[in-house]
């Protein structure tokens, strides 16, 4: 697959085919997470996979409950995987001078590699904003010092139709500084 295609075949899935995802896919995913750029190379994350029944069914039982129950959905996908910031002293103090989380760019940037790969792989994700972390952070047994700063639900997609994508047009999110012209 042509990444141009992959971008396009990426959507947001909420509704998976209830069979399991394969680890070596899976693998593939965080390898392409794994090779993702990062400020100062600091590699700011950590990727817990909850593949076993018990557990993500318990995790999503507690993390998409409450104000959090519209999240319920990815309870249904096989796979829910949280991102944990693991940020590293050199880009937190860069971080603070620039007042810009460097960290949360860098998770963005590796999580994005996972779900174009998953793409490929013909996975369907989705990216969880919404959840209760305190929960989520209990559930995993992770310290009081980790923060879940977002989680990634991932499956085989069911056959049900994605509404099409919205997009702002290009004209309205950039500028040229030059009229297109090629320099003299
Ligand atoms: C950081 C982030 C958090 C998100 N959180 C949620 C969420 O909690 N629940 C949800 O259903 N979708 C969530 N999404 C998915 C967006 O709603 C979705 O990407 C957007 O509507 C565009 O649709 P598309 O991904 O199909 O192109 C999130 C996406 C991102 C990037």
């Amino acid at each position: 697959m042509e990444l141009n295609d992959i971008i396009q075949a990426r959507r947001s899935v909420r509704r998976y085919r209830p069979v399991l995802v394969e680890r070596e896919k899976i693998l593939q995913c965080l390898e392409a997470a794994r090779l993702a750029p990062s400020a100062c190379n600091g590699q700011p994350w950590q990727f817990i996979v909850v593949d076993d029944a018990e557990l993500k069914n318990r995790l999503a039982g507690e993390a998409f409950s409450g104000i959090y129950a519209g999240t319920r959905f990815a309870g249904r996908a096989p796979v829910l995987i949280a991102l944990v910031a693991d940020p590293d002293w050199l880009p937190k103090i860069g971080g603070a001078i620039r007042k810009t989380d460097f960290h949360l760019i860098d998770i963005g940037i590796a999580g994005e590699h996972f779900v174009l790969k998953a793409a490929e792989l013909g996975l369907g994700t989705c990216w969880l904003g919404w959840f209760d972390e305190t929960k989520a952070k209990k559930v995993l047994k992770l310290p009081a010092g980790k923060k879940i700063e977002i989680m990634l639900a991932v499956g085989y997609p069911q056959d049900s139709p994605i509404p099409p994508r919205r997009r702002k047009a290009l004209g309205e999110i950039c500028t040229f500084s030059s009229s297109g012209q090629q320099p003299q």
